[in-house]
């Protein structure tokens, strides 16, 4: 069995209410930073650890706790990045249903490292039964002297304030996020100045992921050092994902970071294999935005080395041969699955989703759509194959926030491994309508990429 330090605890019966928590060694990292740490000292163990966001980006948690600015008299903010609207991806929901405690306990010590008084989680719209969840822990952990003023007699306060979105996958985006917290729009801000510097309220704000900021209380548990112990290179210690598409038990594992992927998909301890004996076609290993790998380049990489799942080898071979952990959103395609109509729908999300703000992914995400669409319906040309390279070509790295490479990579990918795929849509049109029409079967066209292991 893997090592677990998020989910050690989450099959204890009532680990959700605060007392039992609490009896399972809840609130001892707290206890320790507040009695024992000075805030750099919680930034330098969280340094050691080798923590990096687990909202996508990857980004080294502890040196962007670094560069938030500390300007005299201004106050300071933590925003928990609840969104989680990326398509695949749920881990963070189950965080926050079944162990909300830990990610208060995670923001008590994460603001206490930074110095600031007032926390907000925004959580997506959708998850509308949670907020209720974590506004219960959070009155728990007040009743217990957790929050509110002086915490603990050491003369921290901290209030943490739910906040529910209204359901739009741009607020995950830290800037947009902050917007709509302050009331606004949901649209990006042109950055810099960074949310550290210039935040919500223009006051110097972090932004971390659910799963980054609960992730504090195990290494302040277990220290920066052993903690770093855990997983490989530069992917230390374990990682959420969310599991689903074509294997016998989706759900959301934790990972220690030195597994490879084929005893991801095929281990009984996680997915478990694919259904009915079919062969793997491809994989998106890190929610709907990072590209799609087909299955002879998911288990191996190019160099012939088995592919883990590690952010290094994960990405290994840039986008030609490798795709991104992103925020762990593990989506399978088996071999009946149809790459151009799956492109498709990703395509339709993007559109929907786009804020609008900047024109080629306003008008980008919507032509892609309705490319796309023409060519799974059996009505496209060769040359809509080449104007849909083109379009996402011309979105990626040209709009303020990265949705639009979000937007573009999916579909670069699909043309990129799966071009045959597309042909074979244009050339045998009657055949590809009954297919969209679900009036016929889909069995892989073309042969399927053998998975090399
Ligand atoms: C369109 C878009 C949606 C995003 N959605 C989320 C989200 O739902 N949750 C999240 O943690 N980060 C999301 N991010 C990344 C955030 O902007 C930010 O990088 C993250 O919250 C930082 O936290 P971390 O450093 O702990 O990963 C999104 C980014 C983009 C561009």
């Amino acid at each position: 069995m893997g090592r677990k330090l998020l989910l050690d605890k989450a099959h204890i019966e009532g680990i959700r209410y605060y007392k039992t928590y609490r009896d399972n060694g809840g609130y001892a990292a707290a206890e320790k930073v507040l009695k024992n740490m000075s805030p750099d000292q919680v930034v330098e163990e969280v340094k050691k650890s080798g923590l990096r966001g687990r909202g996508g980006a990857g980004f080294p948690t502890g040196l962007k706790w670094s560069f938030l600015a500390k300007p005299e008299g201004v106050p300071r903010y933590l925003v928990c990045n609840a969104d989680e609207s990326e398509p695949g991806t749920f881990k963070d929901r189950y965080l926050m249903e079944f162990i909300p405690h830990l990610l208060i306990e995670g923001l008590l010590i994460s603001s206490f490292a930074l110095g600031a008084n007032t926390t907000y989680i925004y959580i997506r719209g959708e998850y509308a039964w949670i907020p209720d969840i974590l506004e219960q822990a959070i009155s728990e952990a007040k009743e217990a002297g957790w929050l509110g003023k002086n915490i603990q007699g050491t003369g921290f306060d901290l209030e943490i304030y739910v906040q529910r979105g209204a359901g739009a996958y741009i607020c995950g985006e830290e800037t947009a996020l902050i917007e709509s917290l302050e009331g606004k729009r949901g649209n990006p801000r042109i950055k810099p100045p960074f949310p550290a510097v210039k935040g919500l309220y223009q006051c110097p704000t972090v932004v971390n992921n659910v799963e980054t900021l609960a992730t504090v209380v195990p290494i302040i548990n277990i220290g920066g050092e052993e903690y770093a112990k855990y997983g490989t290179g530069k992917s230390t210690g374990t990682k959420l994902i969310s599991a689903c598409g074509n294997i016998n038990k989706p759900g959301v594992y934790e990972i220690e970071m030195n597994i490879s992927v084929e005893e991801f998909i095929y281990s009984e301890e996680y997915c478990g294999g694919i259904p009915n004996g079919k062969r793997l076609k491809a994989c998106i290993p890190g929610g709907s935005s990072v590209p799609i790998v087909p299955a002879n380049l998911l288990l191996k990489t190019a160099k012939g080395e088995a592919r883990m799942m590690t952010y290094e080898s994960l990405s290994d071979g840039g986008f030609a041969t490798g795709t991104m952990m992103g925020s762990g959103g593990f989506i399978v395609l088996d071999e009946d699955q149809c790459v151009v109509r799956h492109t498709m729908t990703l395509a339709r999300f993007y559109h929907h989703e786009s804020c609008g703000q900047c024109s080629p992914c306003r008008e980008g995400t919507g032509w892609m759509e309705k490319v796309l669409k023409k060519i799974e319906t059996g009505k496209g040309t060769l040359e809509d194959i080449d104007l849909l390279w083109d379009i996402q070509r011309r979105i990626e790295g040209n709009t303020i926030c990265p949705l639009g490479d979000a937007a573009a990579w999916p579909v670069a990918a699909a043309i990129r491994h799966f071009r045959d795929e597309f042909e074979w849509h244009v050339t045998h049109p009657e055949e590809a309508q009954l297919r969209s029409f679900g009036l016929a079967h889909y069995a892989d066209p073309l042969p399927v990429p053998e998975a090399t292991v």
